[in-house]
């Protein structure tokens, strides 16, 4: 049975809103939804069911506070992955990928497209997000024919797949959560024709060798920042490294860190306020 959570909602006066928090802090609250109405703010507080107990300390703070038609109540914890999931409907990347949230029910992909059946659940990598499409774009721009591709935070596993898909020779994808990658092997099942290794753990698990002629990783920058040295001696001398899962204005640090690593930038793409570069070792 799905859980439900508990609520308390009231109304504020507009110039409480900025304490709130500090109040709340001691609590266990999950989330907070604020609603501006007139001078006053109309809030929903989020807490896990067992915080019941807790509930009449926490009025009482409120009320003190200057809550004003304190209710409690309850809320379902939707399903919400599978509610996207209904909606989501195929799309295309670039020239090359159409990605298909419905393996059961696919979708003919257009000519000339390669057919990634990717549906979305919980991990990282639908392929909606710009991250995502700046790598596919990158790979679509340089299509990694016989390389060793190492796919770093592979999430859903769809890079790993779409490397593989345009001629990788072989691919390694990794994950430090390990239900990503329960999801990215499911994933890889289901193109059977571009078979990619998968491995739950940290960069550490692999021996700092030149393995690899393209290292991909997707994510935030104070994420891949304290990886780039162990990336820089798992590529290859004449390979090449994709970074993604930056902003457009941490660019320039980006490119810092990069050189003081060993790298250079030597190209970049760019989607909205997202980036995405693309790095040698020097
Ligand atoms: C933004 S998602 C990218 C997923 C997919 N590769 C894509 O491009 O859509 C980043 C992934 O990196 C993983 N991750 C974060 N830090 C990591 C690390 N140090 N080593 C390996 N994986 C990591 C996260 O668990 C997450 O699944």
């Amino acid at each position: 049975m799905r859980e439900h959570f508990l609520t308390l909602s009231f109304r504020l006066p507009k110039h409480q809103e900025e304490s709130l928090p500090e109040l709340l802090t001691p609590w266990p609250v999950l989330g907070c939804e604020v609603r501006e109405v007139n001078a006053e703010v109309e809030v929903t507080v989020f807490l896990q069911n067992q915080a019941r107990a807790l509930l009449p300390q926490l009025k009482g703070a409120l009320k003190s506070f200057g809550a004003l038609d304190l209710a409690e109540g309850t809320q379902p914890d939707l399903d919400w992955i599978g509610e996207y999931r209904q909606l989501a409907r195929p799309f295309r990347v670039g020239h090359r990928f159409w990605i298909d949230p419905h393996p059961d029910t696919p979708t003919p992909p257009p000519a000339g497209c390669i057919h990634l059946l990717i549906e979305p659940r919980q991990a990282f990598g639908t392929g909606s997000h710009e991250s995502t499409q700046l790598m596919l774009l990158l790979l679509e721009d340089r299509p990694p024919v016989g390389a060793r591709v190492l796919d770093v935070g592979t999430g859903s596993g769809v890079l790993a797949l779409a490397a593989r898909a345009l001629g990788a020779r072989w691919v390694l994808g990794f994950d430090v959560d390990a239900d990503a990658v329960f999801v990215a092997c499911e994933t890889a099942h289901l193109h059977p024709q571009w078979p990619v290794a998968l491995f739950a753990g940290p960069s550490r698990a692999l021996a700092p060798r030149p393995a690899f002629d393209l290292i991909l990783a997707n994510m935030l920058v104070e994420q891949f920042v304290p990886l780039l040295p162990r990336l820089r001696r798992l590529v290859h001398p004449g390979g090449t490294l994709f970074l993604s899962g930056l902003l457009v204005s941490q660019k320039e640090a980006v490119a810092g860190e990069l050189a003081a690593s060993g790298f250079a930038l030597v190209g970049e793409k760019q989607l909205g306020e997202w980036a995405a570069v693309v790095a040698s070792p020097r």
